[in-house]
């Protein structure tokens, strides 16, 4: 309804602009009523479709983008689904009727948000996926960060730290696209060192949902079906790392097994400047509110935008953003994540 008065709005003012400039002076009698002409249909309001705000950095992404949004003078509806494939559809849906003019999404299940995007292109409204692929639907943009970099880095600096040994994998939720390219990132990476015979990978599971207990659980049949003979865990973010640290600490070797996550969360910030964390990778979550909200503004006044990339959904080619991750571990924590005010230092125990 707001996008067909918005349509109607632009539609009298050109026309009377083309009057204007057919006669040089306006009509003697406009076409159009007083009325007619101040139907101001409002700022365009963005729908942000959650999937979760159970990680910290979710909480970032909502407080960022809202800022984003509104600093453009522009309405943000945010709604968050708790993991919920149709809830998250459900309020989707419901921003749709009510007359957003596009919807930004975070999917919790890549597969089953491809109805939402129908949905939406239904109602004319455009669509971009906001850090995680919306598989086999059209999306016209999706904007994110390079998650196979965000694998590769992990792998490159722990094959640094344990060039040989035992590795372990905890991947993350395998309904999520990026879970499959950190995947795809860190394997990339080991396989050489895999097919020397330098490494072996003695565990290799995803976490349902990227819940830590899952990942304690996990880690702790990796370290039970192998006698505790374990050199390194790759952790798919965060989060799993986290479970994981606690299943190596009732072994006794939370800080002897180097552990990497992802996401520059404060917890494993904590951990690494105790040393039960090796690394992290760090995703300057302002950089990707920033650029979705200043794409979304284009986007939804039908403006051509310029992507980075293009990657394949399974449905079309899909214009993408990709921007930098950044590898964290104790030697650049000042210089990254502290100087970005990520996090500050007085927030960690054990640092001034
Ligand atoms: C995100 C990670 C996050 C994970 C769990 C992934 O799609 O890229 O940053 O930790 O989801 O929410």
């Amino acid at each position: 309804m707001k996008l067909l008065m918005r349509i109607m709005w632009w539609a009298c003012l050109a026309a009377l602009l083309a009057a204007c400039q057919e006669d040089a002076k306006l009509p003697e009698k406009s076409v159009f009523t007083e009325d007619e002409l101040i139907i101001d249909p409002g700022p365009l309001k963005i729908g942000f479709a959650m999937d979760t705000l159970k990680e910290e950095r979710w909480l970032k992404d909502r407080e960022l983008f809202e800022q984003a949004i509104e600093s453009r003078g522009l309405e943000v509806e945010i709604a968050a689904a708790n993991g919920d494939d149709a809830l998250q559809i459900a309020q989707a849906e419901k921003m749709i009727q009510e007359g957003i003019d596009l919807l930004v999404i975070v999917p919790h299940n890549a597969e089953a948000t491809a109805a939402i995007v129908h949905k939406a292109h239904g109602a004319g409204i455009k669509v971009i996926a906001y850090d995680r692929l919306v598989k086999n639907a059209e999306i016209d943009l999706y904007v994110s960060f390079d998650n196979e970099k965000v694998g590769e880095l992990q792998a490159e600096e722990m094959l640094e730290l344990v060039p040989e040994g035992n590795y372990v994998y905890i991947g993350g939720a395998p309904t999520d696209n990026n879970a499959h390219l950190l995947k795809k990132g860190v394997f990339d990476v080991l396989q050489p060192a895999i097919e020397r015979g330098d490494i072996h990978i003695i565990y290799d599971e995803w976490t349902e949902d990227w819940a830590p207990e899952q990942a304690f659980i996990h880690m702790s049949q990796a370290l039970e079906i192998n006698g505790n003979q374990i050199d390194a865990v790759i952790a798919a973010n965060d989060a799993t790392a986290g479970g994981t640290v606690v299943a190596l600490a009732q072994k006794g070797l939370a800080g002897s097994v180097p552990v990497a996550g992802q996401d520059a969360e404060l917890a494993a910030i904590q951990r690494i400047v105790d040393g039960t964390q090796s690394m992290t990778v760090y995703k300057p979550i302002q950089q990707l509110s920033e650029r979705v909200a200043a794409l979304a503004v284009e986007l939804a006044q039908g403006n051509a935008i310029e992507p980075t990339a293009s990657i394949n959904n399974g449905k079309s080619e899909v214009p993408s953003v990709l921007l930098e991750p950044i590898a964290v571990d104790i030697g650049n924590l000042e210089s990254t994540v502290f100087a970005d005010n990520f996090h500050s230092a007085q927030e960690i125990d054990g640092m001034e």
